[in-house]
């Protein structure tokens, strides 16, 4: 075993990931993610991205290899020790929309992600105020979620997810289901929080993320992870395969 490389965040380390016994889904995938990254994790639908993703928070566990968080096997923690682990991982879900509540007020859905760490209720009105205001949603704090559009729920899921200000954001498809010019809103957000040290791991199949945005690309092909070249940072095409 070499020794951890502190500068990295997530380690994955030749891991498999079985649903079924003779299929995997994972297969001897490993990658880095450095502290202050951005990457994209890409591949057509049913490639094993949301796996990965869960994976990395202990939805999901690996059956062979090893998942790091820190240098620490997250596969491996004691049960207690996960809610540990998830305090410093911003998850933003890919069916975010089931995460919303829908009768509560915009403020509410983004303050239990502090109440349930004990955040004393002055420190929590002004951590969501500012991090509504920076997803756009500034002075929408009384609204019913359930009245905002399917964008602005979205916007919702995110400012969740950074209100707690974490090392490691997890994104998953966060743009699906928007209209382009909405999906390119959400993307600049997930941007301003890597500007401000957050590393970001973003799963998206988004052909025209992947090109306007180009950053550090990690394709699932065939359950293995592999680099590749985002579309317009090259001027190379992807493999047809790796993008829906
Ligand atoms: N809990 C589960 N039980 C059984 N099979 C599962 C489970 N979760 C995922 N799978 C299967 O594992 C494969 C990878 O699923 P995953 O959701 O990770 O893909 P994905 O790349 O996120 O796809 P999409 O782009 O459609 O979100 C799929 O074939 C899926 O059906
Ligand atoms: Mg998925």
């Amino acid at each position: 075993m070499t020794p951890t490389d502190r500068r990295h965040l997530v380690e994955l380390e030749r891991v498999y990931k079985f649903y079924r016994p003779e299929v995997a889904v994972l297969r001897d995938a490993s990658t880095q993610v450095e502290r202050g990254e951005f990457v994209y994790v890409t591949g057509p639908s049913g490639a094993g991205k949301s796996t990965l993703l869960r994976m990395i928070y202990r939805a999901e566990v690996p059956d062979h290899g090893r998942i790091l968080f820190c240098g620490r096997d997250v596969g491996k923690l004691r049960p207690s020790a996960v809610p540990f682990l998830r305090r410093n991982i911003g998850v933003v879900f890919q069916d975010f929309a089931t995460k919303i509540l829908r009768s509560r007020s915009v403020f509410d859905n983004v303050a239990l992600a502090l109440e349930v760490l004990g955040a004393p209720s002055r420190v929590i009105r002004t951590k969501v105020t500012a991090v509504l205001e920076s997803v756009g949603l500034g002075g929408r704090e009384p609204e019913i979620a359930g009245n905002l559009s399917g964008g602005e729920q979205q916007r919702i899921a995110i400012a969740r997810a950074l209100v707690n200000d974490p090392p490691l954001l997890l994104a998953d498809e966060p743009t699906g289901n928007l209209d382009p010019d909405l999906a390119m809103d959400v993307a600049r957000l997930f941007d301003e929080a890597n500007a401000g040290g957050t590393t970001v791991i973003f799963a998206t199949h988004d052909r025209t993320i992947l090109s306007a945005r180009p950053r550090r690309t990690v394709a699932i092909i065939d359950g293995a992870t592999l680099e590749v070249d985002p579309p317009s940072a090259s001027g190379r095409e992807m493999p047809v395969a790796l993008v829906a």
